[in-house]
This record gives structure tokens, sequence and C-alpha cells, in this order.
């Protein structure tokens, strides 16, 4: 509780001191990291996902690829990681550890298995050893346990709907989250058969298959291991959207709560992913680029903006932009909206102009002193003009 808000979610019948959750990830794969984590405010973590003692898990380096934005953020990160190294007996090791050291804290395991004995018998050892929750993941891009070489289990509804059949008969009380890939034709489809399946949750989604790049001087892509590469899994800021579209179809079509990952770096992130229907929010490539801190600025943030619109519980935010989701055929229409410059503003460099001229309407006249001028009449407002415009509020829209 911070002044008159309250950031506490429930979730599956978990209380969560605040929404904000380590992704099953590298913050999440060592005992040390994850305590400081809890120190430092997160409210709960998805240990990296684990799997029965004699699963290999043949990790390689370097692993991890991107491309900068100007400012050396990143646009997006690519990762050819696999589940953890560590197996179920040393996560539950782990998990009477934190649950014993930090017993408001929620932690949450991720298992995945090749066969109904193994996912049965990791719900079972990880609930007897206290987890709070289970996370099954159905979405590792680099898996290979679906119905074909190289598919996602969760790329198939019937194998989807038949394993979390499996993992919810084990459980015995402990809440089943699913965690799914956006990779798939229709995902409210996925979602009907696990909620058929009986599971408590979707965790909404994984990482997005990918092939981040390739260096033309020796056409290896990267990340380059030692000459070869492959396919990765892609995260960060680029897939905020595609995660909250995949959210949004959910929310829209099916009742089973959603935990959100996939793009949120910040505490606006996390109000866009609660409008769309999720109800708290797993972060793991803004943790690794900025480090645990981040919780403070995620957490005041928050708190700010709850205090400046009036919401007291996170809750209250759920599903709002929902209702604003409508078909292509039921937009608006009849209206007039052209682009506007604030000429005080303008810095002259013609990236309009060129925008306009090449992929838009014609519609904006630059002269040979560098001044720009808009052409209502021709102006039929696409907006493309105020993406490109690199100065704060000089390109804006309006409704005539
Ligand atoms: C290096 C790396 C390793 C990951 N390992 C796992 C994993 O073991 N299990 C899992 O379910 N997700 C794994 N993920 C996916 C993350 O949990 C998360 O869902 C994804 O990165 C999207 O969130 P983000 O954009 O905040 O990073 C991994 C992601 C990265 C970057």
């Amino acid at each position: 509780m911070r002044n008159s808000v309250d950031l506490s979610v429930d979730y599956c019948g978990v209380h969560f001191e605040n929404p904000f959750i380590l992704a099953a990830a590298p913050p999440s794969d060592e005992l040390e990291m994850v305590k400081t984590a809890f120190r430092m405010g997160w409210a709960g973590a998805v240990l990296k996902t684990t799997s029965v003692e004699s699963e290999e898990v043949p990790l390689v380096y370097p692993m991890m690829s991107s491309t900068h934005l100007e400012d050396k953020n990143l646009a997006w990160m690519g990762n050819i990681d696999l589940i953890s190294e560590h197996h179920v007996d040393e996560i539950e090791r782990r998990v009477r550890e934190l649950k014993k050291e930090f017993p408001n804290k929620i932690v949450i395991t991720s298992i995945m298995g090749s066969r109904k004995e193994e996912w049965q018998s990791l719900v079972q050892r990880l609930e007897a050893a206290g987890s709070d929750m289970i996370e099954c993941s159905f979405s590792c891009p680099q898996g290979t346990l679906g119905s074909k070489p190289g598919m996602m289990l969760g790329q198939n509804p019937e194998a989807s709907k038949e394993v979390a059949g499996w993992v919810k008969a084990a459980a015995k009380k402990i809440p089943v989250v699913i965690k799914i890939t956006p990779q798939v034709a229709d995902i409210t489809e996925i979602a009907q058969k696990l909620k058929e399946a009986g599971v408590d949750g979707l965790c909404a989604s994984n990482t997005i298959p990918s092939l981040v790049g390739i260096d033309i001087e020796n056409f290896v892509p990267y990340p380059n291991v030692n000459g070869k590469s492959t396919y990765s899994g892609l995260s960060g800021p680029a897939i905020k959207p595609i995660t909250l579209r995949t959210i949004a179809e959910i929310a829209r079509h099916c009742d089973l709560p959603i935990t959100g990952t996939g793009g949120a770096t910040t505490w606006s992130d996390a109000v866009e992913f609660f409008a769309v229907g999720a109800r708290n929010i797993q972060m793991c490539t803004a943790v690794m680029q900025y480090g645990y801190r981040i919780i403070d600025d995620l957490t005041s943030g928050l708190a700010n903006y709850m205090e400046r619109k009036g919401f007291k519980r996170v809750s209250e935010m759920y599903g709002l932009a929902l209702p604003n989701i409508v078909g292509h055929d039921k937009l608006p229409r009849g209206h007039k909206v052209v682009s506007r410059l604030d000429q005080e503003l303008c810095v002259g460099c013609g990236r309009c102009y060129l925008s306009c001229r090449d992929g838009g309407h014609m519609a904006i006249r630059f002269g040979e002193d560098r001044k720009v001028a808009i052409d209502e009449e021709k102006c039929l407002g696409c907006a493309m003009c105020t993406l490109v415009c690199p100065v704060e509020g000089c390109m804006s829209l309006a409704y005539v």
C-alpha cells in the first residue's frame, strides 16, 4: 500500500504484493540472484524452467544477439538459450529455502517434460516442495516436444489439452498456468482447449521464433556460435505489440486469467497489459538490460499513475481497453483528419515531405527555404508524417 493506492494483486487465488514478477529466464536461474530480486521488491519469480534429472540440457554460448536503438537501448533481443541446467532436485531445494526465507514472496516453478510421467512427477515434487504455482512451458521456441520436430507443444491444440490435463490431474491444490506461444493461427482455439483441460490460468506469451540477422561478411546468422547459428526466441520491446494482441484476443474470447509477458519494460507498459486483460506482469529482457533495480521505477511509476487517474486498486484497470477494440468494419467513419505542423518547432529536416511525397498523398510542400506547408485538401491524415518527424510535438493530427 502506497499512499492511497494498493499495488497488490490476486492471480489464480495467489496474493502478490505488487504485480511485478521475474519471468522464467536467467534473472531467476540462480538462488542468490532471486533472493536479491526479492529483497529489492519483486513480488515473485518464476524460476527458470526445470526438467527431470535425466534430461540433458546442452547449452551453447554465445546465446544472445540484438540490434540497438540509437541510444544503445535494446530494441529487441534474440536468445538461443534452452531450459535451466538445474534439474528438479535442485529446484526443490531452492523452493524450500526461498519460501522459508521469504514466506510472502511468490515462488512459481516452471516445468517442461517429454512424457506423461515426467510432467506429473515434476508437478507433484514441486508442489510438495512448496511452490505457490506451476507454470508449464508449452512454448520454448527451441523445444522439440511437440508432435513434429521443432514444433512447440503450444502449436498443437489437442496435444496442449492432453498434456495440460495430465498436469492438472497430478496437481493437488496448486494452480496450474500454461505458458503459450503467440506463433499460432488462432490463439483463442488454444486458450479454449486449455480451458477445457481445466487449467487455472494462461501466461501470454513466450518469445517469438525468429532469425535475428545475418553477418554479410561471412553469411553466418546471429548469434555466431563458432561458425553456425540457429533460430532464436525474440523478446523485449519489439514483441510488445504482439503480446498485447495475444492477451487481448484471449481476454475477449476466454475468461481464463492471464499473466502477461513479452516486451514489457516500463510501468506504463504494465498499464497497457492490464488494459487488455493481464492480471500481473512477468519481465525478463528489461531486467537483463537494466537490472533488478527497475522494480523501484515500476512500483513508484505505477503508484503515481494510479493516484493521478484515481485508481485505488490495480484490478480497476483490467480490460479497460477491450471495449475499444473492434473489427475494422466497426471503426468510426465519415470524419476528416489532417496533419498539423507547429512552425515554431519545425527544424526543416524534410523527412515529413519525403514520406508524404513517396509514401503518402503528396500533401506536403517543402520550399527552398526549408519551410514545410501542409495542403489540407490533399492530406488524408494517414499519420505517416507524425511517425517520421524527429521533433516531439511538432507534427500532430487534428479532426476538422
Ligand atoms: C535468455 C532467455 C532465457 C529464457 N528462458 C526461458 C525458460 O527457461 N522458460 C520459459 O518459459 N521462458 C524463458 N524465456 C522467456 C521469458 O520468460 C519471457 O517470457 C520472454 O523473454 C518475454 O518477456 P520479455 O520481453 O520481458 O523478455 C527466456 C528468455 C530469455 C531472454
